[in-house]
């Protein structure tokens, strides 16, 4: 039935990216000429300061929103507006209060004009993926906020997307739930074989899932910074070499 098959594409390519905003009729760049290649399978975060243009940069990726200049190409393909091989999930799950979990996570693939039974059989194979199978006839106000952001995460992944791009995905949660999560998280990521575009704030966040990390600059005009973190998987976050990598990752916002 198809739930397991093995993704291929998901290849990222970000050409000479350039977005401004009007802000009091001045003009304010948010992006200027970023060019960024992402492997198929590939996990990057992305942090930096607020405001510098992550969700900006996420937003163009999903479709959500146009550059000014430039181009994203997917699988070699330019990006015009939202794809069904790209799935976004915001710092809140957004679920719809009237659905149970199983209707949430399904929703998207009725929407696609697949039947009910066999849009809620795959939609229960991602439901126990993210350990949930007990809750799938709860409704959200019965959800705890890190079970509710689980089923955001199985939403996006049952539309089987080549491409997750996850904006604070965690940011809303207490400290252990975050750590739990971010497991799932990785454990999802080698199961699916998605590429995988995450945003935090949390920079031991980021070490602890991506292949690399894009440091947005607190100064415009400064071109980002790509650090690799090639530490054996899975990853154990109080390792000398992590603890070693988390300060390096400090270092570049001038933190110690
Ligand atoms: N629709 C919009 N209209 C005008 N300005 C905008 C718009 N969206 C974003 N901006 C501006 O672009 C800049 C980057 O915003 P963005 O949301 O991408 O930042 P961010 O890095 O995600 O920040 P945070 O970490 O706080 O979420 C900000 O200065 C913001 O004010
Ligand atoms: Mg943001």
């Amino acid at each position: 039935m198809g739930v397991h098959q093995p993704v291929a594409g998901g290849a990222v390519t970000i050409r000479d990216l350039s977005k401004s905003f009007t802000l009091n009729r001045a003009s304010l760049p948010v992006l200027q000429g970023l060019n960024l290649g992402i492997r198929p399978g590939e996990s990057l975060a992305v942090v930096g300061p607020s405001g510098c243009g992550k969700t900006t940069l996420l937003r163009i990726l999903a479709g959500l929103e146009r550059p000014d200049r430039g181009e994203v190409l997917i699988d070699g393909r330019p990006v015009h507006g939202v794809g069904t091989e790209r799935a976004i999930i915001f710092q809140e799950p957004r679920l719809l209060p009237w659905l149970t979990v199983l209707g949430n996570v399904a929703f998207g693939l009725e929407a696609r004009g697949i039947p009910r039974a066999k849009a809620q059989l795959q939609a229960r194979h991602y439901i126990r993926l993210v350990g949930l199978t007990e809750f799938e006839d709860a409704y959200p106000t019965q959800l705890s906020g890190g079970m509710a952001q689980r089923v955001g995460i199985a939403r996006a992944l049952t539309v089987q997307p080549e491409i997750l791009l996850l904006d604070e995905p965690l940011g809303a949660l207490d400290a252990m739930t975050r750590i739990t999560m971010q497991d799932e998280l990785a454990r999802i990521w080698r199961e699916q074989q998605v590429t995988m575009i995450l945003v935090t704030h949390d920079l031991e966040e980021a070490i602890f899932l991506a292949d690399r990390v894009l440091v947005m600059p607190r100064e415009k005009g400064t071109v980002p910074r790509l650090i690799d973190i090639d530490l054996p998987r899975p990853r154990d976050r109080s390792e000398s070499r992590f603890v070693a990598m988390r300060r390096r990752l400090m270092a570049e916002f001038g933190l110690h």
